[in-house]
């Protein structure tokens, strides 16, 4: 069955595959009614702007329809239906089940009872490949993926789509550098297994250190609905914040990428530079998604 669960599931020659798929629909035309007559299946378990407008776009795009669920609330899983059952149920009323989830693993677990692809949207502080694909297309708009140095910003401990990213650049040889407020450093589990496959991993305490050497610095937003208490959250809120100042000790070709929502993280002035991406990135989506669509519903 051909799920995205996780980033790790592709190889460098499918995430190429997915992209170069992705820039030719950009380009379009747009190949009409692809997916005429499919269903998708959205399940969004957690808050979605971005990821689930864009999949049902995509979808409308190629033709095909969408169904879905926003909350555990409005559906028999408030009446104590296991998340198996869920998927079991849909999955004969779908082509393809798109699920986003408050539970690291739950779209593995998903994938496991289900008679149709599954792509995992987010679960919990787990992986998010779709966005990871995105960031990439946006990453390759302006330079090659190969060998360049990217600084991964912010909640990198309970940040999916820092997680699922850094796996990704590191197929591409990518050298890291991880900046976090103190508690919300990526895994030590993560930096373990990309060592160990071989990519310089630098850390460091300030963002201002790690500037000059960016061709990419990718912002994420703490993630407070993950956090035991509000006190443990305000202890680290507004920690960091990326300037027009700051932008401006960097390389003149710097990127700016940020999965949004953002919060304070970066100053609205940023939004008028040209290293400001995070506009496009989410627009990306759309083609991105589409590719995806198509691959696991051929
Ligand atoms: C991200 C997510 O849900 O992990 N949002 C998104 O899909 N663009 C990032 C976030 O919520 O901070």
């Amino acid at each position: 069955m051909n799920h995205i669960i996780s980033i790790r599931d592709l190889d460098r020659p499918s995430i190429d595959k997915l992209l170069d798929q992705a820039a030719k629909l950009d380009a379009g035309p747009h190949p009409g009614k692809a997916l005429s007559g499919k269903i998708l299946a959205l399940l969004f378990f957690e808050p979605s702007t971005r990821t689930r407008m864009s999949f049902e776009a995509a979808m409308a795009r190629l033709g095909g329809c969408s169904i879905g669920l926003d909350s555990v609330e409005a559906s028999s899983m408030s009446k104590g239906e296991t998340l198996a059952d869920t998927i079991r149920v849909v999955s004969g009323y779908a082509d393809a089940i798109v699920l986003r989830h408050p539970k690291e693993g739950a779209a593995r677990l998903a994938s496991e009872f289900s008679a149709v692809p599954v792509i995992n949207a987010g679960d919990g502080a787990g992986q998010h490949p779709s966005q990871t694909l995105l960031d990439l297309y946006t990453i390759r708009q302006s330079m090659p993926l190969s060998g360049i140095s990217v600084g991964l910003l912010g909640d990198l401990r309970y940040g999916r789509t820092a997680h699922s990213l850094a796996y990704a650049l590191s197929l591409y040889g990518a050298t890291l550098h991880i900046i976090s407020p103190k508690g919300l450093e990526l895994p030590g589990s993560i930096v373990d297994e990309l060592r160990r496959g071989g990519t310089d991993v630098r850390e460091h305490a300030d963002v201002s250190r790690a500037i000059p050497d960016l061709d990419v610095l990718y912002v994420t937003r703490i993630q407070r609905e993950r956090f035991p208490d509000s006190s443990s959250y305000f202890q680290v809120a507004s920690s960091y914040r990326v300037t027009p100042e700051l932008l401006a000790r960097g390389k003149e070709r710097l990127v700016v990428l940020h999965p949004l929502p953002r919060l304070d993280e970066i100053d609205p002035r940023v939004d008028r530079l040209p290293q400001a991406r995070y506009f496009d990135q989410s627009r990306n989506g759309i083609p991105v998604r589409m590719a995806m669509l198509l691959k696991v519903m051929p």
